[in-house]
C-alpha cells in the first residue's frame, strides 16, 4: 500500500487522454434540456424551409414560450421579502418565488418548489452574515404586472405575470430581463416509479408515463463508463435565463483554463462548473477544473452588473452575445431602418439540483459590484506578510538534508525567499499530520533553522485519510462517524495518494471543529508556529471514481447527497484549516492556507492556485486571464505554479515565468516529481542573475503589494485588475488579457512568447501619463507602444528623421522618413516609426558601432525582410567592449536587422 500513491500518479497522468471526463453531451440533465429544445426544433423545421442551422436553433429558443405564470393575486409582502406563486401551466405544480431587496443595490430572487417531497439543498455558510434586507415598496403596474422598488427609487423590479418575467429597471431603462426567453426550469422531486406503481396499483390509479420516459433517458440512472449514478428522487435540475441588455462583455465563473472575457458557448456547449482534478488540464477549454465560483460580471460603459448563482451542485452556463446591429433600409425595410438594435447577451444557468437562489448585483461601477459581492461572500483574508514573498516548492524535497541545501542555495546565490514547502512525501506513508521518520527525523530542528532566517514552512494536508487501523487520525474520525458515507451507509472509501482512503466530511460543523483541533501544537507533533498549511486534492480527488471524483450518491452530514454540494467540499476544508491555525495561536496570528479547490467566498480563508499546469509558453500566457478572472470574483490571493508543474521548462521560459510570477499575487515555484531539478541557480549565471532580479523586484514592491492586499481586505478592491475595471469607459480595454493593473498605479505586461525582443503594450487612458518603471521613459495614454524586452539588460533605442531639408512638403505631403532603431537580445532592428511618412531615399548605413558588448561575437549577419541573410565583417575590441561593423550598405529607409551571435 505504501507505493499505491506512486502507482496512482500514472492513473492521474492518463486521465486527460482516456476520456475520463465528461463533455456536455455526456451530462444527463444537460442532454435532457437539449432534447426538449430539439422537440421544438422539429416544429421549426416544418415551418422554416431554408434558414441556417444555428439561426434556426436560436430562433427556436427565443420562441420558446414560458410555461410559467406568476399568480400576482398570491403576493404577500413580509418584513424581508415579497413572495408569490409561480405555476407551471402544464402540470399545475406551483413554485414559490421570493424577491428580496438587499442593502447596497442588490436584489435576490429565490425560487423553490412550494411543497417539495423533501427539502431541497440551500447552500449554507457562504453568505457572510444574513444580508440586511431593505423593504421593497410595491406598486402595481399595468394589469398583470407588479413593480417593486427599494424605496430610493432608481432601481425597480418589474414582474410580469403571464408569461412570468422579471425586468430590472434603472432610470427607466431595462438593464436585465429574467426568464424573458422562457427557460425557467424546475424539475420536481418525485417518488420512484416502482414505489408509485405499487401505491397507485393499490389505489387503482393510472401510472404517469412521463416518468417512464425520464427513466428511458437515463435521468434516474445516469451511466458514465462503468459508473451508474442513481438519483433517488429522479432528475432535480433547475435553470433560468438572464438577458443583459446592451452588454457584450462578460467575465467570471472561474475556474476554466480560458480567456478572461467569456466566449459564446455555441451549440450544445457550456461553461461547466464542477470541481475536478485534471492533471495537465487542456487550455482554452470550458470543462470544469479544481474550483467553482458561480458568479459572473457583465460590463458596458456606464454600467457593470453581477449575477451570483448560489448553487453548489454541478452547474452549466451558456453565454450567447448578439452584437449591436444597425439595420439598413435594404436589409430590413423602412421601419427597421430607424432602429438601432442594442446588443444583448443571454446567459442561461443550469444546475443539477438544489434551488434557484440568485443575487443580482447592480453596480453601477465595477468597484460597486466588487463591494456588493464582498458584502455577500466576504473579502480577501489579510495575508501574513511573509506569504506575499517568494515560495519554494517541489514534489518533493527529499529529506532534511535536501531542504537545508536548497535553503542554503538561496543564501549563497543571494536570492530572497520566505517559504519552504513540503509535499506529500514528508509524511509517514501519506498519513497527514505525521512525519516520515527517515526523511524528516527532527522536524522541529528543521523549522528552527528556517526560523533563524525568519523563514516559514508550509506542509501539505489533504482531505483523504488512509484506511489504517494504526493511524490515529483515521481511527478517531472513524470512531466518531466523521467520514463521508456511501449510499449504503458505510464509510465512503476511495483511492488517493495513500491507497485506500476515507474522506473527512468537512460539511459537518463537528468534523470541522475536530479537524481544526488537529492543528493544535499539542496534537500536531513536530509542528511549530512557523508551519502553515496547503490543502490539496480537495475537489475531492478520488482516483478510481467517476471523473476522478466522489460518487454523487455519497452521503454527507444532514443526509445530503454529494451531488448537492460537490463544489463546496474544498471550501469547507480550507475553512476548517484556517480556523485551526487561528485557534492554535489563540486567535492571535493570521493563518496562511493554500487550497486547490474553492467556491464563492473561499477568499476569506486564504490563497488559491491554478493546479497542475504545464511547463509550456501557452500555460504561462493563460495564467494571466485565469488569475484576472479569479481576482474579479473575489479571490485576490491567487497564483500559478512558476515554471509550470509538469515537464521541464527551458531556461528562457523559466526566467520569463519568474518575471511574470513576481507580479502575480501568489508567487511559488513548484514542479512535479520526475522533473529535473530547477532551483533558480541551476541554469547558468546569466539566468540565475535574471531570476534574482525578478525575485528582488517582487521584494522591492512588497510594501505596495501589502498595501494592495489591505485594500482588498477592507474595501474589496482586487489586487490585480483587468484593465476594463480601471478604465470602465474605454472600449479598447474590455478584451485585454495580456496585461493588467497591479493596484491602480502599475501596469504589468508579462512577456509570454519565446525569443521576444519587443512587446506591444497598450497604454489606456487618454488623460493618463505612463512611465517605464525601469527606463523612466514617458508616454501619454491611449496608445500602443513597442517596448524592448530583452531577457537581460543590454538594450538601446534611437530614432532617425529625414526630409528634403527646406520645404513644407513634410507637413502637407507627408514627405519624410521616420525610422526607429532598437537594439535588444543581440539584435539591432531598423523599423518604421511613422507609417504616414514616405520619402524615397538612397541614403545607406555604412558603419555601425556597438558599445558595451561584453563578449566577442562568433558571427554577425544582416537579415532583410525577404529572408536574405548576409555575413558581415566585424572587429571586436575586448578592452573597450566595442564591436565595429564596417563596409555595410543598408538602406536607411528599409526594414532590416543585424544579428550578433
Ligand atoms: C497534486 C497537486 C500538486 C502536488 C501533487 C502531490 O497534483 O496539484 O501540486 O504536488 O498533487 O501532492
Amino acid at each position: 500500500m505504501e507505493t499505491a500513491g506512486k502507482e496512482e500518479i500514472s492513473v492521474e497522468d492518463e486521465a486527460v487522454d482516456k476520456n475520463v471526463f465528461k463533455d456536455c453531451s455526456k451530462i444527463a440533465f444537460y442532454r435532457y434540456i437539449y432534447r426538449m429544445n430539439f422537440q421544438e426544433w422539429d416544429y421549426w423545421v416544418k415551418v422554416c424551409i431554408c434558414v441556417l442551422h444555428i439561426c434556426r436553433r436560436q430562433k427556436q429558443q427565443r420562441s420558446r414560450k414560458s410555461i410559467y405564470q406568476a399568480l400576482l393575486e398570491s403576493v404577500t409582502t413580509g418584513k424581508e421579502s415579497t413572495r408569490f406563486q409561480v405555476v407551471n401551466k402544464a402540470t399545475k405544480v406551483s413554485l414559490l418565488a421570493e424577491i428580496y431587496g438587499i442593502e447596497g443595490n442588490i436584489f435576490r430572487l429565490k425560487i423553490n418548489e412550494e411543497t417539495p417531497l423533501k427539502p431541497r439543498y440551500e447552500v449554507p455558510d457562504v453568505l457572510t452574515n444574513k444580508p440586511s434586507t431593505v423593504r421593497l415598496v410595491s406598486g402595481s403596474g399595468d394589469t398583470g404586472s407588479l413593480i417593486l422598488a427599494d424605496g430610493k427609487g432608481d432601481l425597480k423590479c418589474h414582474i410580469t405575470a403571464n408569461p412570468f418575467k422579471v425586468d430590472l429597471v434603472s432610470e427607466e431603462e431595462v438593464v436585465m430581463s429574467i426568464n424573458s426567453l422562457g427557460q425557467l426550469y424546475f424539475e420536481h422531486l418525485q417518488i420512484p416509479l416502482k414505489q408509485r406503481v405499487t401505491k397507485e396499483n393499490e389505489e387503482g390509479a393510472s401510472v404517469d408515463t412521463s416518468q417512464e420516459n425520464q427513466e428511458d433517458l437515463g435521468l434516474w440512472e445516469e451511466k458514465f463508463g462503468k459508473f451508474v449514478d442513481v438519483k433517488v428522487n429522479g432528475p432535480a435540475s433547475v435553470g433560468l435565463d438572464f438577458s443583459l441588455h446592451g452588454f457584450e462583455h462578460l467575465y467570471g465563473i472561474p475556474q476554466h483554463a480560458e480567456s478572461h472575457q467569456l466566449k459564446n458557448t455555441g451549440n450544445g456547449d457550456a461553461y461547466r462548473l464542477y470541481n475536478l482534478d485534471v492533471y495537465g488540464y487542456k487550455i482554452h477549454d470550458k470543462m470544469g477544473i479544481y474550483g467553482s465560483v458561480p458568479y459572473l460580471l457583465a460590463h458596458k460603459p456606464g454600467r457593470t452588473l453581477g449575477i451570483f448563482w448560489l448553487n453548489a451542485s454541478e452547474t452549466l452556463v451558456e453565454v450567447n452575445t448578439e452584437p449591436a446591429a444597425k439595420y439598413t433600409l435594404t436589409q430590413m425595410g423602412p421601419v427597421a431602418a430607424k432602429q438601432k438594435v442594442r446588443s444583448r447577451t443571454d446567459v442561461r444557468w443550469m444546475s443539477e439540483s438544489g434551488i434557484i437562489d440568485v443575487f443580482l448585483l447592480t453596480g453601477p461601477m465595477p468597484s460597486d459590484v466588487f463591494k456588493q459581492y464582498s458584502y455577500l461572500t466576504g473579502t480577501q483574508a489579510m495575508p501574513p506578510l511573509f506569504s506575499l514573498g517568494y515560495h519554494q516548492c517541489r514534489w518533493n524535497y527529499e529529506n532534511e538534508q535536501d531542504v537545508k541545501a536548497v535553503d542554503a542555495g538561496f543564501d549563497e546565490h543571494n536570492i530572497p525567499y520566505d517559504v519552504m514547502w513540503l509535499d506529500i512525501e514528508h509524511t509517514e506513508g501519506k498519513r497527514y499530520f505525521t512525519w516520515d521518520k527517515k526523511r524528516f527525523p527532527n522536524p522541529k530542528r528543521l523549522q528552527e533553522l528556517l526560523r533563524s532566517k525568519k523563514r516559514k514552512l508550509v506542509v501539505i494536508s489533504d482531505p483523504h485519510i488512509k484506511v489504517d487501523p494504526d493511524y490515529s487520525v483515521y481511527t478517531k474520525a472513524k470512531g466518531q462517524g466523521f467520514f463521508v458515507k456511501n449510499h449504503e451507509g458505510g464509510d465512503f472509501e476511495g483511492v488517493c495518494w495513500p491507497g485506500l482512503s476515507s474522506y473527512l466530511d468537512f460539511t459537518s460543523p463537528k468534523v470541522r471543529e475536530w479537524y481544526s483541533g488537529l492543528f493544535a501544537f499539542s496534537a500536531y507533533q513536530g509542528s511549530t508556529d512557523i508551519l502553515h498549511i496547503w490543502n490539496d486534492m480537495n475537489e475531492p480527488s478520488v482516483f478510481r471514481g467517476p471523473e476522478l471524483t466522489m460518487q454523487k450518491s455519497a452521503i454527507h452530514h444532514g443526509n445530503w447527497e454529494h451531488r448537492e454540494l460537490h463544489n463546496i467540499y474544498g471550501f469547507y476544508q480550507q475553512m476548517a484549516t484556517a480556523e485551526g491555525l487561528i485557534q492554535r495561536s489563540k486567535g492571535k496570528e493570521r493563518p496562511f492556507v493554500l487550497t486547490r479547490s474553492f467556491f464563492a467566498g473561499s477568499q476569506k480563508y486564504g490563497a488559491v492556485w491554478t493546479g497542475d499546469n504545464t511547463a509550456e509558453w501557452s500555460y504561462l500566457k493563460i495564467s494571466i486571464p485565469m488569475l484576472l478572472t479569479l481576482s474579479i470574483t473575489g479571490i485576490s490571493f491567487c497564483g500559478a505554479d512558476v515554471g509550470g508543474f509538469i515537464g521541464n521548462p527551458e531556461a528562457e521560459l523559466l526566467v520569463r515565468w519568474y518575471q511574470a510570477g513576481a507580479y502575480q499575487p501568489f508567487f511559488r515555484g513548484h514542479a512535479t516529481m520526475n522533473t529535473k531539478r530547477r532551483e533558480p541557480w541551476l541554469f547558468g549565471e546569466r539566468h540565475t542573475q535574471l531570476i534574482r532580479e525578478a525575485v528582488k523586484e517582487r521584494y522591492t514592491l512588497l510594501p505596495y503589494w501589502y498595501s494592495l492586499f489591505y485594500r482588498a481586505h477592507v474595501a474589496a478592491e482586487p489586487v490585480v485588475r483587468p484593465l476594463w475595471t480601471e478604465f470602465p469607459n474605454e472600449l479598447e480595454t474590455f478584451g485585454v488579457e495580456d496585461e493588467y493593473m497591479l493596484g491602480s498605479a502599475l501596469l504589468v505586461h508579462p512577456v509570454t512568447e519565446p525569443k521576444a525582443t519587443t512587446v506591444d503594450v497598450f497604454l489606456p487612458g487618454s488623460n493618463e501619463v505612463w512611465y517605464g518603471s525601469k527606463t523612466f521613459a514617458y508616454w501619454e495614454g491611449a496608445r500602443t507602444v513597442k517596448i524592448p524586452v530583452a531577457l537581460d539588460t543590454g538594450s538601446a533605442m534611437g530614432e532617425f528623421y529625414l526630409d528634403d531639408g527646406h520645404s513644407f512638403q513634410y507637413l502637407h505631403q507627408k514627405q519624410f522618413l521616420h525610422r526607429k532603431f532598437s537594439f535588444c537580445s543581440d539584435v539591432l532592428m531598423n523599423s518604421c516609426a511613422d507609417e504616414k511618412g514616405h520619402y524615397p531615399s538612397k541614403h545607406v548605413v555604412e558603419k555601425i558601432f556597438i558599445l558595451g558588448l561584453k563578449k566577442q561575437p562568433s558571427a554577425v549577419t544582416t537579415h532583410s525582410p525577404d529572408g536574405k541573410d548576409q555575413p558581415v565583417a566585424f572587429t571586436y575590441c575586448a578592452k573597450t567592449s566595442t564591436l565595429s561593423l564596417e563596409k555595410l550598405s543598408l538602406n536607411i529607409g528599409a526594414d532590416w536587422e543585424v544579428h550578433i551571435k
